[in-house]
């Protein structure tokens, strides 16, 4: 088994520095926590992506803390060895810094490493009220999926040289706030490419280009099991849909054949059974 990975090995993952890129990739439940940990990626994302993806919401407005902490404990449950960062939902870090420390509370007691909010320079008092709880946490720049009613639609960000500029400004501060890696989505290459030497701290892309410091995708997207869009930082590298239909199809066929079950998927009664039951060893239906 891999070695666990720790917050302070991400924290000081630069690429500028010799190291090589970070590969994060979000989990839901515990079958796809085991296949990430098989596969060694260095950090889970318990994403509030869940919504869309998972409970098929058209946005991620509609998960609550519990829903996620429900989540993040069926990842735990299959002992990852990556560094697990959990999202804090939308209205779970707007209120107060209080309010804040106690819903990344409740994703901490669910089994998360470390939690992650949107949002740049206004989210900087509740990124240091959650650092000083001693809460890891990480920051989420750009396209914030969360803003899609404020920004009219999963938007790319960044477009202008004043965007790139205030982008570049956020990661200082949060990264001053405490922040020990950002992930920064849907913005030109240029942009992945400034925020990324702008700061020490990782920079882990989901459409950012390639000169971060790692990437993220949507375990859905890259198993291909989401096959209705793709965006275009999407690389699909596997067809799950398609395998996971010929398998039910199969299966499907099979039972109306009968030819599942077979003998090797049946408890056979013993000889002494079917005599007590005044049977005598052929299936009632004959097959
Ligand atoms: O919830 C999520 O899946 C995310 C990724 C898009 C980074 O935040």
């Amino acid at each position: 088994m891999a070695d666990r990975r720790t917050v302070p090995d991400i924290r000081a993952n630069k690429v500028r520095n010799g190291a090589v890129p970070l590969v994060m990739v979000t989990a839901y439940d515990a079958p796809s926590a085991r296949v990430a940990t098989e596969a060694d990626v260095d950090l889970i994302l318990v994403g509030d992506s869940v919504a869309m993806v998972v409970l098929g919401y058209d946005d991620t407005l509609q998960v609550t803390v519990d829903d996620i902490a429900y989540h993040m404990a069926a990842v735990n449950r299959a002992s990852p060895t990556a560094v697990v960062v959990c999202d804090l939902p939308w209205m779970s870090f707007h209120l107060s810094p209080i309010d804040t420390v106690r819903n990344a509370a409740t994703l901490i007691r669910a089994g998360a490493t470390a939690v992650k909010l949107e949002g740049g320079e206004k989210r900087t008092p509740m990124v240091e009220a959650i650092v000083a709880a001693e809460i890891p946490v990480m920051g989420h720049l750009g396209l914030t999926p969360q803003s899609t009613k404020a920004m009219g639609g999963f938007k790319i960000q960044g477009r202008t040289a004043e965007d790139v500029h205030t982008l570049v400004e956020d990661a200082r501060r949060l990264e001053s706030a405490g922040c020990f890696g950002l992930v920064v989505e849907g913005v030109p290459d240029i942009a992945g490419r400034l925020i990324t030497e702008a700061v020490d701290i990782p920079i882990i892309g989901i459409g950012a280009g390639p000169d971060t410091d790692g990437q993220v995708l949507v375990y859905h997207d890259v198993i291909g099991l989401e096959n209705r869009f793709k965006p275009r930082f999407v690389r699909r590298y596997g067809a799950a849909f398609e395998e996971q239909t010929d398998a039910i199809r199969s299966y499907a066929k099979d039972v109306r054949t009968g030819a599942f079950p077979a003998e090797a998927e049946t408890y056979l009664a013993k000889e002494d059974l079917t005599e007590a039951l005044g049977l005598y060893g052929s299936r009632p239906n004959g097959v």
